[in-house]
């Protein structure tokens, strides 16, 4: 197995993604949040990668059916019915429901991947499940959503995680640069992963805001056995 890394989605477009399996991460707070949204019974979840898109999907195509979700700086969008917070996705609220989430990085790196031939959700919540799934491809990208086009240490940390379970099974996985140095970020955290993300730094903006309960909650590895999975404009879980 051969493991590219891209720290962020800016420097490469979406035709890159054709023919390739693509795991798509943003801790904080996105794929977590969808992650979780799946687990609690939402029917699918469809990323746009601007709000007014969502405004017309939700519109247009399901007329009612749908719930409008997702932040702008870390903020529930006014006229949404939810923010980005893990904690607002409850049974009660979302089972059986459409969501269309949009949000600042993660939404629109899982619509940059979309000709992926496998486009694959993992967060710290379900990342031994998507390593066991992926783990006889041959050839695989992870994609960190970043920050702004930046680099975002969660996500690398992330991504080290599954690297890390992978090269558990197969020490001949050939790994890139960026997934060696991801690799090493999350051996260094792993023993407090909470820990590493209250230090970031859109885990600070996070606690500033009043959302310290969701770097705990993000940091919850392994408490969700799904694998969401992105085809035709919906992410849903694997059967
Ligand atoms: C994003 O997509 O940039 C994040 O999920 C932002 C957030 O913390 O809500």
């Amino acid at each position: 197995m051969k493991i590219k890394t891209l720290l962020s989605p800016l420097n490469v477009d979406e035709l890159y993604f054709t023919k390739k399996t693509t795991v798509v991460i943003d801790v904080l707070r996105a794929s977590t949040t969808i992650v979780t949204a799946l687990n609690n019974g939402a029917k699918e979840i469809i990323p746009v990668g601007s709000i007014e898109f969502a405004m017309k999907v939700s519109g247009d195509t399901f007329s009612g059916k749908t719930i409008l979700a997702g932040e702008r700086n870390s903020r529930k969008i006014d006229g949404f019915s939810l923010g980005n917070s893990p904690f607002e996705y409850t049974k009660e609220k979302i089972e059986g429901k459409s969501i269309i989430l949009f949000t600042t990085n993660g939404s629109k790196s899982v619509v940059k991947a979309k000709y992926s031939s496998k486009l694959i959700i993992s967060s710290f919540l379900n990342s031994k499940s998507v390593s066991d799934y992926i783990s006889d491809i041959s050839y695989l990208v992870i994609l960190c959503s970043g920050n702004n086009g930046l680099f975002s240490y969660e996500d690398s940390v992330c991504a080290g995680d599954l690297i890390y379970d992978l090269f558990k099974r197969n020490k001949n996985i050939d790994l890139d640069d960026a997934s060696k140095t991801c690799l090493f970020l999350y051996e260094k955290h792993s023993e407090n992963l909470e820990k590493m993300l209250q230090e970031t730094e859109h885990g600070k903006d996070l606690i500033q805001e009043g959302f310290s309960e969701d770097l705990s909650f993000a940091a919850k590895k392994n408490s969700v056995g799904i694998i969401p999975i992105y085809s035709s404009g919906a992410i849903k879980i694997s059967k």
